[in-house]
């Protein structure tokens, strides 16, 4: 398989980056040809970003896993699609042929039929990193099931949550999953979730880690039972089949959940087209992907990075993804980098934070490992600073891999703006510039496009997006206003990233970070309103305010200033509300630093002024702003002395 729409050279770059803007229908519906289709489409696009309404290749039907897998087992049906690497390395790891995820992604379909999942229906998935998450994953999309991931660090509550927002009727659990040392209790947190739940019927368990678990008659039912029953009708003569459903090109692919600047996760949904569409084309193009090569995404199918580069972008490009199970610190510091000499990775994509947490182990993460193999390097979810950049190039990379510096995020479904690796030159921090077929552009406050440079010749605003694109997303689950208000709202006419930006003369983009109450913990995302909401479930806690603050590793740490009433000791106190916080939303959100004070400075019209508690977080105590607004000016001189 070639890609046709491959960037090749700078100069192809420029000519499609303008041949894309000129004339962005026909410079999709190219890229679309190289698809599997039932049906073409009526209508390239038809959009308006005030609705908004959004829908690409209308009328067009296609199944995705027929795009992903179907179309590829003619010339590959051997070829590696997923390698799997246990947790334990020890243990047996999986190669999955094309052939082989065709069979299990049909008898999922077939089991999730047998029990009554119909298009349209929605599936949560919560599962460790098996493979059979992919297949799970995958056998939705075959019938045309909403699937909905939930991250396994995510608690009983979360997932509640996020059943109840997508009147899910199916779940796809584990009865646990290895991280490192630790078990976690899979199907134990889902049996918490559904404690008043009114939706679910059928909760399907896979077994991984032999954890005990309690199974409830008529609602839950084993994987392995009914995997091995739609086997038999899936498979007869020796050949395996099983219809997709014929798909819309907008109908729903999946649900997404992440968090915003308000209290309640959104469900970002994706359609089934464009999203296909723009995963393939930015996988091939950003990474610059050659059959054969084994790419290594480090990712949780649990985040959109998993979703479009583990899963959906390098199937519908026929490549080898390689999934882990476990973590970069287990059994050692060189967990990634023996895989990577394990299996001869020729990509390695994964987040600034594991790169910073690998470089405080000196040389010991890499020494004792080929890294031959590598050929092109890759990082996503936050800001990547100098230091960590050059650590990655030099002893990973050995200076000779290209690094893309990917931006891009949940709704927008694949990378929108990176270099495209050995092809347009990288920058040490910089995600460069926009692939073809994206607008970006820098607003002031206003909405005014910024075009005055700043005394270092940079301009400098809020990152907005004036054209769509294949795989933006389509509204929010069940609430379109939402999706408006938060995306379409601040800017007319302009989808908002909430991420603050830099461009430069060339006219490459530095992501600086989000501009909203969105805080950047370890690349995953989490909104402060979350925190407060769950600190505030602690008894006793009066009021709370959640900022980030910079921190080594994780990128941002979580600073909790807490108004607690009675007499506490403070350090237990701390740790309860840390419990507190993890049982309503997870782990992922505990805070990192909690200071009590006896009140919060306020305006006089009662808005807590974050600007002043994100400063002292950070460590500033002098150039603090202006306080005069403040309702209690003497409520900052506490906060500054008691900072922890
Ligand atoms: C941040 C992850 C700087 C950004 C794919 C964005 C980045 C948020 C980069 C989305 C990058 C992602 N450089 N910042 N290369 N990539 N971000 O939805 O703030 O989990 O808005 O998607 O991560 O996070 P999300």
């Amino acid at each position: 398989m070639s890609y046709p729409f491959q960037i090749k050279s700078q100069e192809e770059y420029n000519e499609r980056y303008k041949e894309s803007v000129e004339h962005p229908e026909k410079f999709w519906a190219a890229i679309a040809d190289n698809f599997l289709w039932r049906k073409k489409w009526d209508k390239v696009l038809d959009w308006n970003f005030t609705e908004p309404k959004i829908e690409w290749f209308k009328g067009a039907k296609l199944n995705i896993t027929e795009n992903c897998i179907d179309r590829h087992l003619a010339t590959k049906g051997e070829d590696a699609a997923i390698i799997w690497e246990p947790n334990n390395p020890e243990e047996r790891t999986r190669i999955v042929t094309y052939n082989r995820l065709h069979k299990r992604v049909c008898q999922v379909a077939q089991m999730l039929k047998n029990n009554g999942v119909k298009k349209g229906d929605r599936v949560c998935i919560y599962m460790g990193m098996v493979p059979e998450l992919a297949y799970a994953v995958l056998g939705c999309a075959r019938i045309g099931a909403i699937h909905s991931v939930i991250f396994g660090g995510f608690s009983a509550q979360s997932i509640a949550d996020r059943l109840d927002d997508a009147q899910a009727e199916y779940i796809i659990t584990c009865d646990g999953a290895y991280r490192g040392e630790k078990v976690i209790p899979l199907k134990n947190v889902i049996d918490d979730a559904l404690i008043g739940n009114k939706t679910v019927k059928k909760v399907i368990v896979y077994t991984r880690t032999r954890t005990p678990v309690s199974m409830i008659k008529g609602r839950d039912i084993w994987w392995e039972d009914e995997m091995e029953h739609a086997e038999h009708q899936v498979e007869k003569d020796g050949k395996v089949t099983f219809e997709a459903e014929e798909m819309d090109a907008e109908d729903p692919l999946f649900i997404l959940y992440t968090s915003g600047s308000t209290g309640k996760p959104k469900g970002v949904v994706h359609a089934c087209a464009g999203y296909m569409i723009y995963t393939a084309y930015s996988f091939v193009n950003v990474f610059q992907y050659q059959p054969k090569q084994i790419f290594f995404c480090t990712a949780d199918i649990g985040w959109i990075t998993g979703h479009s580069y583990i899963v959906y972008g390098p199937l519908a490009a026929g490549a080898t993804s390689l999934m882990f199970e476990g973590i970069p610190t287990y059994p050692s510091c060189s967990r990634f980098f023996d895989i990577v000499d394990k299996y001869k990775v020729n990509i390695l994509y994964t987040a600034p934070t594991a790169i910073r947490s690998l470089m405080g182990f000196g040389d010991a993460p890499y020494k004792n490992n080929d890294l031959s193999s590598l050929q092109i390097l890759g990082t996503v979810g936050e800001p990547i600073n100098e230091e960590a950049w050059h650590w990655y190039d030099e002893h990973i990379g050995k200076k000779k891999c290209p690094i893309v510096d990917t931006w891009w995020q949940t709704e927008t479904g694949g990378v929108l703006i990176s270099n495209l690796a050995g092809i347009t030159p990288a920058k040490p921090s910089w995600a460069t510039l926009p692939l073809p077929g994206i607008q970006p552009l820098l607003v002031n406050e206003n909405g005014k496009e910024v075009t005055e440079p700043d005394e270092d010749g940079l301009l400098k605003g809020n990152l907005c997006i004036k054209f769509p694109w294949p795989s933006i997303l389509r509204t929010t689950y069940g609430d379109h206003e939402r999706c408006r208000k938060n995306y379409f709202a601040t800017y007319p006419n302009l989808y908002f990233t909430g991420d603050g930006a830099l461009k430069d003369k060339d006219g490459n983009y530095r992501i600086t970070g989000r501009v909203d109450d969105v805080l950047n913990v370890s690349g995953h995302r989490i909104g402060t309103a979350e925190v407060e909401n769950a600190i505030n479930m602690h008894s006793g806690v009066v009021e709370s305010a959640v900022v980030g603050y910079p921190h080594d590793i994780k990128g941002q740490g979580i600073y909790a200033y807490v108004i607690y009433t009675g007499h506490h000791d403070a350090e237990l106190t701390r740790r309860d509300i840390t419990m507190t916080v993890s049982r309503i939303i997870g782990p992922i959100a505990k805070p990192d630093k909690i200071q009590f004070v006896s009140g919060l400075p306020k305006t006089r019209s009662g808005k807590i002024m974050r600007r002043i508690l994100r400063k002292i977080a950070e460590g500033e105590t002098q150039n603090l702003g202006d306080t005069t607004t403040l309702l209690d000016p003497g409520v900052v001189e506490e906060i500054k002395n008691g900072k922890v």
